[in-house]
């Protein structure tokens, strides 16, 4: 990717970008490469075109970097004054945005809109509108941008105003919460999020239902799409790199050591997520323990593999989560537990490596989110297992509308139901879980992250 100032013709502005940097003891930059979708979406389009990435400065090193002007090509990463991104990545984006799609607030004591909020939502527009600013200088005649997720709602708007030459798109990675819903925020808030996406040419989202949701809100709160087109792109998973990855030595060393914490001939359920409140790790463990009180048939017999990675700790109910966790999978090895037993294996540290290992082995991979704009693991797991895997997949994610004839669907917020099912996952038949992994594989694979970005680049050009 290359890019002179004024001239990129493809442009994708994020708030967590494809690198990160770290300070090292004798005060040099260490860069690190990030993966997922966007990255290899971008990659894609071939280093020739002029692309650029813009993003924020996260850590200390992204900031120093920034200031010493280090930088990867094709990389601009925005210096926002860190109390302003605080207040606009934890206070709104993660606090507000996040759970008003995700519809987590227990509403008797929150949302609270008050003046903390007002001042918060001041930095938020700053912080979209440094974004706005950055990609009306960097863009070219008539180029194309695409703007990604929650956090950056107001900037198709903005930038519209800026430059109304330009192609602009925004893609949702998260759901869109329903009228009733979302009509929670204050009314000028909910308003200038709409106005600000409806700013866009066209906005990408991962499922009918999400887009749905958007549109209804539209109609409701903002006399409808206008000249806004709407459309849905499920990002699937990157089968090529996934293969490849999930066979070098560092994942088979991680399967071996595995094995040794499982035990030998024990079946395996395996979950893998952010130690993410939307994720329902907590209800999850609760039906494995309803599964070991109701199946004694399977004590001693199943290992629960759960890889809980830290994620925005920063936010005191993410921290409490992680401890709840915690405290729960102690308190089902103290109960169940034996001597050459442990029922619960739970990790915390965030090792991809581990994630691939697991994956390979599991027997049956629990993904029960309470909302999920997609979810990649159930995508993911699939197309690695080697000896097939039974999914057990809440209705309520994103990729439920793509998986859901193969897998075991389950209502997450029903413990006893998400029990039944793990014993319907283990006793399935080999040769019918193996069929329905493969089918399961071929329609995580469908969309690929390189087309999907690619289809909306021509989508929003068309
Ligand atoms: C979700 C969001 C992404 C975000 C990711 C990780 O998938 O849709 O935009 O990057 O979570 O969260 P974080 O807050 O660590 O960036």
């Amino acid at each position: 990717m290359a890019s002179t100032y004024g001239a990129a013709q493809v442009l994708v502005a994020s708030n967590r970008g494809p690198v990160s940097y770290t300070v090292g003891e004798d005060g040099s930059l260490d860069a690190k490469r990030g993966g997922g979708g966007l990255v290899s979406g971008l990659s894609a389009i071939g280093s020739d075109a002029d692309a650029l990435w813009v993003c924020s400065a996260l850590s200390d090193g992204d900031r120093e970097a920034v200031r010493r002007g280090v930088g990867e090509d094709g990389v601009r990463m925005l210096d926002i004054p860190a109390d302003v991104h605080a207040d606009a990545y934890n206070g709104i984006a993660n606090s507000v945005l996040w759970f008003v799609h995700h519809m987590l607030y227990q509403t008797p004591l929150e949302p609270v809109f008050d003046t903390e909020f007002r001042r918060q939502w001041a930095s938020y527009e700053a912080y979209n509108r440094a974004f706005a600013e950055a990609l009306a200088e960097e863009a070219g005649q008539g180029a194309a941008v695409v703007v990604q997720d929650y956090h950056l709602t107001l900037v198709p708007g903005m930038l519209r105003e800026l430059r109304p030459d330009l192609r602009i798109g925004h893609f949702s990675h998260t759901p869109w919460a329903p009228p009733e819903y979302f009509r929670m925020l204050p009314d000028d808030v909910a308003g200038q999020v709409l106005r600000g996406m409806l700013g866009a040419d066209r906005l990408g989202f991962l499922t009918e239902r999400w887009a749905e949701a958007f549109t209804a809100c539209a109609e409701r709160f903002a006399g409808g799409l206008g000249g806004t087109r709407v459309g849905v792109h499920g990002l699937g998973a990157d089968a090529d790199f996934l293969r490849k990855r999930a066979h070098e030595p560092d994942v088979e060393e991680r399967m071996a050591a595995l094995r040794q914490e499982i035990g030998e001939g024990r079946r395996t359920i395996v979950r893998v997520d952010r130690t993410e409140l939307s994720k329902n790790i907590v209800r999850g463990l609760l039906a494995y323990r309803r599964l070991l009180e109701a199946h004694a048939e399977w004590r001693e017999q199943v290992v629960h593999v759960a890889f809980a990675y830290p994620s925005r700790q920063d936010l005191a109910v993410y921290r409490d989560y992680t401890a709840e966790v915690q405290r729960l999978a102690d308190e089902i090895n103290a109960e169940y537990g034996t001597p050459g037993w442990k029922p619960v294996v739970l990790h915390v540290k965030d090792d991809f490596a581990r994630s691939l290992a697991a994956y390979r082995l599991a027997d049956v991979a629990l993904v029960n989110p309470i909302r999920d704009g997609m979810n990649l693991v159930a995508k993911e797991v699939p197309v690695v297992s080697d000896g097939g895997c039974a999914l057990v997949l809440s209705r309520e994610a994103g990729a439920h509308a793509e998986l859901g004839e193969d897998a075991i669907t389950v209502n997450p917020y029903d413990v006893t139901g998400t029990a039944t099912a793990l014993h319907e996952a283990l006793s399935m038949r080999p040769e019918e879980r193996a069929e329905r992994t493969k089918r399961l594989a071929a329609a995580a694979t469908a969309l690929p992250p390189a087309q999907w970005f690619l289809d909306q680049l021509d989508a929003l050009r068309g």
